[in-house]
């Protein structure tokens, strides 16, 4: 069944997972996207911390608002929480602020390092404990948006491609690639995204959304390298060895039980990454 056209602003659609989700949308819904430091022709530059015209933008009759904008980088965000707070946290209040009166939603996208990685596998019931400035900025907006009618979509390590800004393939692109035996995730593809926002943009609340199957981002760059028969080196490593390593939690298993979605496993999202143009 084709789904419901709607109105959508798509903040950070010039990023990583905004701008995959622009790719997914767009020829389904009306997308407005925008971009900040990149300059994309097609998107709209807004910084969200112009309180006012975030405000304004918001208040254009949308029916959704995604929020897939921010600081990200674990160790920018540990080097400087006032901006990521700013970007994080301070935009959702803005928006909520903004869309209060209006029929708009916010669908706000959150992340699995909410969690520390003690559990085997965490639902939306289980309480967050982030290791990290990054970590607890997203709890911070998450507890903003909690019993409203806006919805909160936590996601773990995404892959796959994207149209602006192609961060996951760009470590490809080097003759050698570290990877970590030791961090264990539920991967989505992130063509899958779209699709599923689509199913669970309805809903209100918290939602986890994350890949079906369970592997070391070693198996999981490995496995796209021997797949596309790219030159690149993986190189196994253990977490400690990196710079940061210790803001990683080991283990950060996404299930849900509020619905039954989850990505493709791994074996079909490289026979679609294998149908497109080698990078
Ligand atoms: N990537 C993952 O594996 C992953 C995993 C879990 C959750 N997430 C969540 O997904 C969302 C997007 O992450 P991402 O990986 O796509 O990040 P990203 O590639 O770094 O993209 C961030 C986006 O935010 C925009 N932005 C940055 N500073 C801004 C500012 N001051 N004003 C307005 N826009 C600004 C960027 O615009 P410019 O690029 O134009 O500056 C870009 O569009 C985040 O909420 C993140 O928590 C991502």
């Amino acid at each position: 069944m084709q789904p419901i056209q709607r109105r959508i602003l798509l903040l950070g659609a010039s990023g990583y997972v905004g701008g995959g989700l622009w790719s997914g949308l767009s020829p389904r819904h009306w997308v407005t996207g925008t971009c900040s430091s990149r300059r994309v022709a097609e998107l709209i530059p807004i910084d969200l911390r112009d309180e006012t015209a975030l405000a304004a933008l918001a208040q254009q009759g949308f029916d959704l608002v995604i929020h897939a904008a921010g600081l990200v980088d674990l160790e920018q965000c540990e080097a400087n929480p006032p901006l990521t707070r700013d970007l994080n946290v301070r935009s959702v209040e803005v928006l909520i602020q903004a869309l209060h009166g209006t029929s708009t939603r916010l669908v706000y996208l959150s992340s699995d390092n909410v969690f520390d990685g003690r559990l085997d596998a965490y639902t939306e019931d289980d309480p967050p404990a982030p290791l990290t400035v990054y970590g607890r900025s997203k709890v911070a907006a998450e507890n903003l948006l909690r019993d409203s009618r806006h919805v909160v979509v936590r996601i773990p390590i995404v892959y796959g491609r994207s149209p602006f800004s192609d961060r996951f393939f760009e470590r490809f692109r080097k003759a050698r690639t570290l990877a970590q035996t030791d961090i264990v995730c539920t991967p989505l593809y992130l063509p899958s995204l779209a699709p599923a926002l689509e199913q669970l943009w309805d809903y209100s609340g918290l939602l986890h959304f994350g890949g079906s199957e369970v592997m070391t981002r070693y198996t999981l760059m490995s496995r796209i390298r021997d797949a596309l028969q790219l030159p690149t080196e993986i190189v196994p490593v253990r977490s400690a060895e990196l710079p940061g390593g210790q803001l990683r939690p080991p283990r950060l298993i996404l299930r849900s039980n509020r619905h039954s979605l989850s990505g493709p496993g791994l074996e079909e999202a490289l026979a679609d990454l294998r149908s497109m143009a080698s990078p």
